[in-house]
């Protein structure tokens, strides 16, 4: 059988970051001043914000694309189908800007022309191992902070107990078969 690696995919829009990686993320990031969470979803990331942070959810009538007013941090898991505007909304209205998303999200020519032309640069980029309630994929997850200004270079990181090893593969005896065996099942 062709391997498949989307075939499982669902869309992002709607799967809430687990509240113990979304503790781990603000911590990481620790975001100061006037903070939003632009799509809270249950507020997993939002409950661990500084007090008076502010929000919106298109679900409870407030769209983030007709906010309007400045903060010092959005941090968020955006809904990964609506990057582009997500991400010009929030250069437009914060300082700093922290997206949990695969980091092939950040790399198209179009996304880095938008980064550039909002004079905003790449200043972290936090690996994150996916969690299993997360669409899977062989993108790498990872909270990507934007940063106003920017121009320095780019810092990787890995999350606080996190270590990047890889998740034992669900059937160990696959993983086990010599290579050309492996080989002959992929074909066609
Ligand atoms: C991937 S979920 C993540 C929820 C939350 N940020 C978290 O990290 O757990 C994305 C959320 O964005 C919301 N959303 C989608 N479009 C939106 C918009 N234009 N304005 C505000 N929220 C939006 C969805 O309803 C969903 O709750």
């Amino acid at each position: 059988m062709r391997y498949q690696p989307n075939r499982d995919y669902r869309s992002n829009d709607e799967v809430q970051t687990p509240l113990e990686l979304a503790e781990a993320l603000v911590a990481h990031f620790a975001p100061t001043g006037r903070v939003l969470e632009p799509c809270r979803g249950d507020g997993n990331i939002y409950r661990f914000l500084p007090a008076g942070a502010d929000w919106c959810e298109i679900n409870e009538g407030r769209d983030f694309l007709k906010w309007v007013g400045q903060v010092d941090w959005i941090i968020t898991n955006p809904p990964w189908s609506k990057i582009r505007a997500f991400l010009g909304h929030a250069m437009t209205h914060s300082a700093n800007v922290v997206f949990l998303l695969t980091i092939n999200h950040i790399w198209t020519k179009a996304r880095i022309r938008d980064i550039q032309r909002a004079n905003f640069g790449i200043r972290e980029i936090c690996l994150v191992e996916m969690p299993v309630t997360f669409p899977q994929s062989g993108f790498q997850l990872g909270a990507v902070h934007l940063q106003r200004g920017w121009q320095g270079e780019i810092r990787l990181s890995r999350l606080a107990g996190q270590t990047g090893a890889e998740r034992p593969r669900k059937n160990p005896q696959k993983a086990a078969l010599p290579a050309a065996v492996s080989v002959s099942e992929s074909a066609p």
